[in-house]
Protein backbone atom coordinates (compact mmCIF):
# COMPACT_ATOMS: atom_id res chain seq x y z
CA UNK A 1 0.00 0.00 0.00
CA UNK A 2 1.71 3.70 -0.58
CA UNK A 3 0.21 6.17 0.90
CA UNK A 4 -0.55 9.27 -2.17
CA UNK A 5 -1.42 12.38 -1.52
CA UNK A 6 -3.84 12.03 1.90
CA UNK A 7 -4.57 8.27 1.46
CA UNK A 8 -3.20 5.17 0.99
CA UNK A 9 -4.18 3.03 -1.77
CA UNK A 10 -3.01 -0.24 -3.24
CA UNK A 11 0.39 -0.09 -5.24
CA UNK A 12 -1.53 -0.63 -8.98
CA UNK A 13 -3.18 2.45 -8.18
CA UNK A 14 -0.80 4.66 -6.73
CA UNK A 15 -0.21 7.01 -9.98
CA UNK A 16 0.82 10.01 -11.29
CA UNK A 17 0.35 12.39 -13.81
CA UNK A 18 3.51 12.29 -16.68
CA UNK A 19 3.05 16.16 -16.41
CA UNK A 20 3.76 16.02 -12.64
CA UNK A 21 7.45 18.75 -12.23
CA UNK A 22 8.85 15.68 -10.20
CA UNK A 23 8.92 13.75 -13.67
CA UNK A 24 9.67 16.56 -15.91
CA UNK A 25 12.18 18.24 -13.95
CA UNK A 26 13.14 17.01 -11.15
CA UNK A 27 11.19 19.48 -8.66
CA UNK A 28 10.73 17.85 -5.76
CA UNK A 29 12.07 16.93 -2.41
CA UNK A 30 12.73 13.50 -0.51
CA UNK A 31 13.80 11.91 2.45
CA UNK A 32 14.41 8.13 3.08
CA UNK A 33 13.93 7.02 7.12
CA UNK A 34 14.74 3.67 8.41
CA UNK A 35 12.47 2.25 11.18
CA UNK A 36 13.23 -0.54 13.77
CA UNK A 37 11.13 -3.06 15.69
CA UNK A 38 8.47 -0.66 14.40
CA UNK A 39 9.85 2.57 15.31
CA UNK A 40 11.35 5.18 13.01
CA UNK A 41 14.06 6.25 14.08
CA UNK A 42 15.20 10.79 14.21
CA UNK A 43 11.45 11.09 12.72
CA UNK A 44 11.33 14.32 14.28
CA UNK A 45 14.99 15.19 12.54
CA UNK A 46 13.83 14.07 9.10
CA UNK A 47 10.49 15.85 9.25
CA UNK A 48 12.68 19.08 10.11
CA UNK A 49 15.30 18.68 7.29
CA UNK A 50 12.10 17.53 4.93
CA UNK A 51 10.45 20.83 5.53
CA UNK A 52 13.63 22.72 5.13
CA UNK A 53 14.34 21.23 1.85
CA UNK A 54 11.17 22.29 0.98
CA UNK A 55 11.36 25.69 1.99
CA UNK A 56 15.15 26.23 0.23
CA UNK A 57 12.86 25.23 -3.16
CA UNK A 58 9.55 27.37 -2.02
CA UNK A 59 7.83 24.14 -2.10
CA UNK A 60 4.66 24.13 0.11
CA UNK A 61 4.66 20.63 2.44
CA UNK A 62 0.64 19.93 1.92
CA UNK A 63 0.42 17.95 5.11
CA UNK A 64 1.52 19.17 8.87
CA UNK A 65 4.53 17.70 10.31
CA UNK A 66 2.23 15.71 13.01
CA UNK A 67 -0.02 14.19 9.96
CA UNK A 68 3.25 13.35 7.61
CA UNK A 69 4.45 11.07 11.49
CA UNK A 70 1.07 9.23 11.40
CA UNK A 71 0.73 8.69 7.87
CA UNK A 72 4.32 7.16 7.88
CA UNK A 73 3.25 4.67 10.61
CA UNK A 74 0.24 3.97 8.99
CA UNK A 75 1.91 3.19 6.03
CA UNK A 76 4.40 0.91 8.03
CA UNK A 77 1.59 -0.94 8.92
CA UNK A 78 -0.73 -1.26 6.19
CA UNK A 79 2.25 -3.19 5.38
CA UNK A 80 2.98 -5.05 7.97
CA UNK A 81 6.49 -3.77 8.72
CA UNK A 82 8.73 -3.76 11.40
CA UNK A 83 12.05 -3.03 10.40
CA UNK A 84 11.24 -0.71 6.90
CA UNK A 85 13.12 1.85 4.78
CA UNK A 86 10.71 4.41 4.52
CA UNK A 87 10.30 7.48 2.13
CA UNK A 88 8.84 10.37 1.77
CA UNK A 89 8.81 12.60 -1.59
CA UNK A 90 7.62 15.62 -2.39
CA UNK A 91 7.14 16.85 -5.55
CA UNK A 92 5.56 20.20 -7.44
CA UNK A 93 2.89 18.23 -8.74
CA UNK A 94 1.13 18.22 -11.76
CA UNK A 95 1.00 21.56 -14.63
CA UNK A 96 1.79 22.45 -17.95
CA UNK A 97 5.52 22.15 -18.98
CA UNK A 98 7.61 25.24 -18.18
CA UNK A 99 9.74 26.27 -14.84
CA UNK A 100 6.97 28.48 -13.01
CA UNK A 101 6.27 26.72 -9.89
CA UNK A 102 2.93 28.44 -9.98
CA UNK A 103 2.25 26.32 -12.77
CA UNK A 104 1.36 23.38 -10.55
CA UNK A 105 -1.16 24.17 -8.35
CA UNK A 106 -1.34 21.02 -6.06
CA UNK A 107 2.34 19.37 -4.63
CA UNK A 108 2.03 15.59 -5.38
CA UNK A 109 2.88 14.02 -2.14
CA UNK A 110 3.64 10.18 -1.91
CA UNK A 111 5.33 7.45 1.21
CA UNK A 112 6.03 4.00 0.48
CA UNK A 113 8.15 1.72 2.58
CA UNK A 114 9.46 -1.80 2.15
CA UNK A 115 11.08 -4.12 4.36
CA UNK A 116 14.36 -3.34 5.20
CA UNK A 117 17.21 -5.66 3.20
CA UNK A 118 20.06 -6.10 5.15
CA UNK A 119 23.35 -5.20 3.33
CA UNK A 120 25.74 -8.28 2.81
CA UNK A 121 27.39 -8.85 6.38
CA UNK A 122 30.88 -8.67 4.46
CA UNK A 123 30.16 -4.93 4.01
CA UNK A 124 30.80 -4.30 7.78
CA UNK A 125 33.43 -7.21 8.19
CA UNK A 126 36.01 -6.14 5.78
CA UNK A 127 34.56 -3.14 4.45
CA UNK A 128 33.75 -1.27 0.91
CA UNK A 129 35.85 -0.05 -1.92
CA UNK A 130 35.46 3.28 -2.35
CA UNK A 131 36.74 5.87 -5.51
CA UNK A 132 37.41 9.49 -5.85
CA UNK A 133 35.65 10.38 -8.75
CA UNK A 134 35.93 13.51 -11.12
CA UNK A 135 32.37 14.75 -11.16
CA UNK A 136 32.47 17.02 -8.52
CA UNK A 137 29.46 17.54 -5.99
CA UNK A 138 27.30 20.73 -7.11
CA UNK A 139 28.97 24.17 -6.22
CA UNK A 140 26.63 25.07 -3.02
CA UNK A 141 25.21 28.48 -4.40
CA UNK A 142 23.82 26.77 -8.10
CA UNK A 143 22.18 23.99 -6.24
CA UNK A 144 22.56 23.66 -2.38
CA UNK A 145 23.68 19.80 -1.52
CA UNK A 146 21.45 21.01 2.15
CA UNK A 147 18.70 20.35 -0.09
CA UNK A 148 17.51 16.97 -0.74
CA UNK A 149 15.95 17.29 -3.95
CA UNK A 150 14.75 14.39 -6.34
CA UNK A 151 17.27 16.18 -9.10
CA UNK A 152 19.87 13.43 -9.01
CA UNK A 153 22.03 13.57 -11.42
CA UNK A 154 24.90 15.07 -9.85
CA UNK A 155 25.36 11.71 -7.84
CA UNK A 156 23.97 9.05 -10.64
CA UNK A 157 27.06 10.66 -13.05
CA UNK A 158 29.47 10.22 -9.84
CA UNK A 159 27.66 6.90 -9.06
CA UNK A 160 28.31 5.76 -12.89
CA UNK A 161 32.05 6.28 -12.61
CA UNK A 162 32.23 4.74 -9.37
CA UNK A 163 31.05 1.72 -10.88
CA UNK A 164 33.48 1.82 -13.57
CA UNK A 165 36.18 2.15 -11.20
CA UNK A 166 34.46 -1.14 -9.80
CA UNK A 167 33.82 0.98 -6.05
CA UNK A 168 30.65 0.78 -3.85
CA UNK A 169 30.35 4.25 -3.64
CA UNK A 170 32.17 7.47 -5.36
CA UNK A 171 33.72 10.25 -2.76
CA UNK A 172 32.96 13.42 -4.67
CA UNK A 173 34.95 16.62 -4.58
CA UNK A 174 33.62 20.13 -3.82
CA UNK A 175 34.15 22.35 -6.50
CA UNK A 176 37.51 23.63 -5.20
CA UNK A 177 38.60 20.12 -4.60
CA UNK A 178 38.00 19.23 -1.11
CA UNK A 179 36.80 16.45 -0.05
CA UNK A 180 33.13 16.37 -0.06
CA UNK A 181 30.61 13.01 0.25
CA UNK A 182 29.33 10.14 -1.47
CA UNK A 183 26.65 10.12 -3.92
CA UNK A 184 24.01 8.72 -0.83
CA UNK A 185 26.28 9.09 2.25
CA UNK A 186 28.62 11.31 3.94
CA UNK A 187 32.24 10.70 4.44
CA UNK A 188 34.42 9.99 7.56
CA UNK A 189 38.19 9.03 7.70
CA UNK A 190 40.58 9.08 11.12
CA UNK A 191 44.25 8.74 11.74
CA UNK A 192 46.17 9.57 14.90
CA UNK A 193 43.34 9.07 16.84
CA UNK A 194 41.53 12.08 15.17
CA UNK A 195 37.92 11.75 13.11
CA UNK A 196 37.52 13.98 10.47
CA UNK A 197 34.73 14.89 8.19
CA UNK A 198 33.84 17.70 5.82
CA UNK A 199 32.30 20.59 7.33
CA UNK A 200 28.78 21.45 6.24
CA UNK A 201 30.41 24.42 4.21
CA UNK A 202 32.19 22.21 1.77
CA UNK A 203 28.98 21.55 -0.07
CA UNK A 204 27.29 18.69 1.15
CA UNK A 205 24.18 17.60 3.08
CA UNK A 206 24.06 17.48 6.41
CA UNK A 207 23.00 13.59 7.06
CA UNK A 208 21.34 12.75 10.12
CA UNK A 209 23.72 9.93 10.75
CA UNK A 210 26.80 12.21 10.08
CA UNK A 211 25.15 14.30 13.54
CA UNK A 212 24.74 11.30 15.54
CA UNK A 213 28.40 10.24 14.38
CA UNK A 214 30.00 13.13 15.61
CA UNK A 215 27.71 13.33 18.69
CA UNK A 216 28.73 9.67 19.75
CA UNK A 217 32.42 10.12 18.94
CA UNK A 218 32.14 13.58 21.31
CA UNK A 219 30.89 10.87 24.19
CA UNK A 220 33.07 8.53 23.78
CA UNK A 221 36.05 11.79 23.54
CA UNK A 222 37.41 10.78 20.40
CA UNK A 223 38.96 14.21 19.42
CA UNK A 224 36.45 15.31 16.12
CA UNK A 225 37.73 17.76 13.20
CA UNK A 226 35.02 19.09 10.77
CA UNK A 227 36.95 21.27 7.82
CA UNK A 228 38.28 21.49 4.33
CA UNK A 229 39.99 18.16 3.43
CA UNK A 230 42.42 17.31 0.29
CA UNK A 231 42.38 13.98 -1.21
CA UNK A 232 45.83 13.08 0.16
CA UNK A 233 44.64 13.22 3.34
CA UNK A 234 41.86 10.57 3.08
CA UNK A 235 44.45 8.80 1.07
CA UNK A 236 46.77 8.66 4.29
CA UNK A 237 43.88 7.86 6.72
CA UNK A 238 44.21 4.85 9.16
CA UNK A 239 40.33 4.55 8.57
CA UNK A 240 37.40 5.64 6.12
CA UNK A 241 34.07 4.76 6.38
CA UNK A 242 30.49 6.13 5.19
CA UNK A 243 27.35 6.69 6.89
CA UNK A 244 23.22 7.60 5.71
CA UNK A 245 20.23 5.98 7.34
CA UNK A 246 20.21 2.78 6.46
CA UNK A 247 23.93 2.23 6.12
CA UNK A 248 24.71 3.44 9.82
CA UNK A 249 28.69 3.22 9.87
CA UNK A 250 29.96 1.34 7.50
CA UNK A 251 33.90 0.62 6.62
CA UNK A 252 35.99 1.20 3.53
CA UNK A 253 38.54 -1.22 2.81
CA UNK A 254 39.69 0.59 -0.35
CA UNK A 255 40.16 3.69 -1.73
CA UNK A 256 41.28 4.19 -5.45
CA UNK A 257 42.53 0.99 -5.06
CA UNK A 258 44.66 1.83 -1.98
CA UNK A 259 43.88 -0.72 0.47
CA UNK A 260 43.25 0.40 4.33
CA UNK A 261 43.91 -2.19 6.88
CA UNK A 262 42.91 -3.49 9.02
CA UNK A 263 39.28 -2.43 8.35
CA UNK A 264 37.30 -1.78 10.03
CA UNK A 265 39.73 -0.12 12.30
CA UNK A 266 39.78 0.87 15.92
CA UNK A 267 37.32 4.23 15.79
CA UNK A 268 35.20 2.51 13.03
CA UNK A 269 34.28 -0.54 15.06
CA UNK A 270 33.84 1.81 18.15
CA UNK A 271 31.57 3.53 16.29
CA UNK A 272 29.44 1.84 15.21
CA UNK A 273 28.74 -0.58 17.79
CA UNK A 274 27.81 2.60 19.77
CA UNK A 275 25.56 3.59 17.14
CA UNK A 276 23.70 0.56 17.23
CA UNK A 277 23.38 1.44 21.27
CA UNK A 278 22.03 4.41 20.26
CA UNK A 279 19.21 2.87 17.53
CA UNK A 280 18.87 0.43 20.79
CA UNK A 281 17.86 2.92 23.33
CA UNK A 282 16.29 5.03 21.31
CA UNK A 283 13.85 2.92 20.21
CA UNK A 284 12.88 2.39 23.70
CA UNK A 285 12.35 5.42 24.25
CA UNK A 286 15.47 6.76 26.24
CA UNK A 287 16.84 9.11 23.57
CA UNK A 288 14.05 10.62 21.38
CA UNK A 289 14.09 14.62 21.33
N1 LIG B 1 20.76 9.57 1.30
N2 LIG B 1 24.72 12.73 1.45
C1 LIG B 1 23.85 12.49 0.47
C2 LIG B 1 24.08 13.08 -0.87
C3 LIG B 1 22.72 11.69 0.71
O1 LIG B 1 21.85 11.46 -0.28
C4 LIG B 1 22.54 11.11 2.01
C5 LIG B 1 21.36 10.26 2.34
C6 LIG B 1 23.48 11.40 3.01
C7 LIG B 1 23.33 10.88 4.42
O2 LIG B 1 22.23 11.45 5.09
P1 LIG B 1 21.47 10.71 6.27
O3 LIG B 1 22.52 10.32 7.26
O4 LIG B 1 20.56 11.74 6.82
O5 LIG B 1 20.77 9.50 5.70
C8 LIG B 1 24.56 12.22 2.69
C9 LIG B 1 19.59 8.76 1.53
C10 LIG B 1 19.84 7.58 2.40
C11 LIG B 1 18.98 8.42 0.19
O6 LIG B 1 19.36 9.04 -0.79
O7 LIG B 1 18.10 7.59 0.12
Amino acid sequence: MIYLNNKLVPEGKALISVFDHGFLYGDGIYETLRAYKGTVFMLDEHMDRLFRSASMIGLMVPQKPGTIKKAVYNTMEANRLDDAVIRITVSRGAGPPGLDPDLCPKPTFVIFASAFKKYPGQYYRKGVKVAIVNTRRNYNKALDPQIKSLNFLNNILAKIEAKKAGAYEAIMLNYRGYIAEGTISNVFFAGNNVLCTPSINTGILDGITRRIILDIAKELKIKTMEGNFRPEEIYNAQEIFISNTTMEVMPVTEIDNKKISPAPGKITKMLNRAYRRKVAGYIKGENKA
